[in-house]
């Protein structure tokens, strides 16, 4: 079946097709970042508004690259929460209109249960705009359940226990600020731009190991919650000690990162690690933005080898981590519950049932 995928929970505006859950055939993705970069964070009226700008040739896009006819297609999934409500609405909007004007079925997919589904796609039968029809299709290694989930996202940290298809038990989560926020607002303390995930990766390339020691949040607590604002405030602790010495540079920010990256890192592996040994699990998997970095992926895969040798590990590719129409269409797929379109409502405050 051929589902068309809508996602425009936040600042990315994207179209997909996605063949069985799996197959991508177009994944067109727009993204308003450059207009938060200079704001150094998304202002939500600036998103929806370039939204409502891309979101028709965004579409087009996505069908003309895979050129089938829309009585071909099987349904509509779209985003509908958790997300900003402007730019939510966008989305939901439009996917329903499509629904109505085309007779198809459409599903509600909540964006976290998306962002799980990215490990279900392959990733090299499409992948840019310019090689659209793209065939090569290589089978997905076989998820099996129970599997662990960590979501590690720009709004959200959560850990999950997968038992199969729409069947998952919340762990635990972050308690204030999730991973990619720490990310963005302690690269805000260090003058590196937004998003501060991908900057703090690139500026930790020059530190060395333990310059500052920062605290490991929670990690003895013994339970799967997270917690990241007390890092930030160490951060800022540092930076003004640093300031106030003359010593805030290049050096000391390349430093900082890296010392960041680390404690954040170290404290979701600890969690992911002894929540999959608890549970017994066949199968570990990475996802959302945070996951496309580079330390996160390797470090994770790394110890689950270690801790949890006969656990598969998986992680999308990083084109897939971040925001996407691919995996809403994929977890549409795999939960399929089509709903009257009239019945169908942004809610940005979604989560797990
Ligand atoms: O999943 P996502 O695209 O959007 C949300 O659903 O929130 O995640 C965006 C988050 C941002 O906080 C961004 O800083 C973080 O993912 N991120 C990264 C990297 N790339 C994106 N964090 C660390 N390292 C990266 N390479
Ligand atoms: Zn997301």
């Amino acid at each position: 079946m051929l589902i068309l995928g809508i996602e425009t929970s936040c600042d990315e505006t994207s179209a997909s097709i996605v063949e069985n859950g799996t197959k991508i055939l177009s994944n067109v993705v727009a993204s308003s970042l450059p207009l938060h970069a200079k704001t150094g964070g998304i202002i939500p009226e600036v998103a929806a508004r370039q939204q409502i700008k891309y979101i028709i040739p965004v579409i087009e896009k996505a069908i003309e690259n895979c050129k089938f006819k829309i009585e071909n297609l099987g349904s509509i999934a779209v985003t509908i929460g958790p997300g900003l409500i402007g730019s939510l609405l966008v989305g939901v909007e439009t996917a329903k209109t499509l629904a109505y004007v085309w007779n198809k079925p459409i599903i509600p997919v909540n964006h976290l249960i998306g962002h799980i589904y990215a490990n279900w796609l392959v990733a090299n039968s499409v992948l840019q705009i310019e090689k659209p029809r793209a065939t090569r299709h290589t089978p997905h290694a076989k998820i099996d359940f129970p599997a662990l989930v960590l979501i590690v996202s720009g709004g959200h940290t959560d850990l999950l226990l997968m038992k199969g298809h729409g069947k998952l038990k919340w762990l635990g989560g972050t308690r204030d600020d999730a991973a990619g926020e720490a990310f963005d607002k302690i690269a805000r303390l260090l003058n590196l731009p937004y998003p501060g995930g991908p900057s703090i990766e690139k500026a930790s390339d020059k530190g060395n190991p333990k310059a500052f020691n920062f605290p490991r949040p929670m990690l003895d607590s013994g339970d799967f919650d997270f917690s990241f604002s007390g890092l930030k405030t160490a951060v800022l602790r540092e930076v003004q000690i640093l300031k106030q010495r003359q010593q805030f540079n290049n050096s000391t920010i390349q430093q900082l990162a890296y010392d960041v990256q680390e404690a954040i890192i170290d404290v979701l592996i600890a969690k992911t690690i002894r929540a999959a040994q608890i549970h017994k699990v066949k199968s570990i998997l990475l996802s959302g933005g945070v996951a496309a970095n580079e330390k996160s992926r390797n470090e994770l895969k790394l110890s689950a080898t270690r801790h949890r040798p006969h656990a598969k590990f998986f992680v999308p590719e990083k084109f897939l981590c971040t925001d996407n129409g691919a995996m809403i269409a994929s977890a549409a797929y795999f939960n399929y519950k089509p709903v009257d379109w009239r019945k169908i409502t942004a809610n940005p405050e979604l989560y797990f049932d």
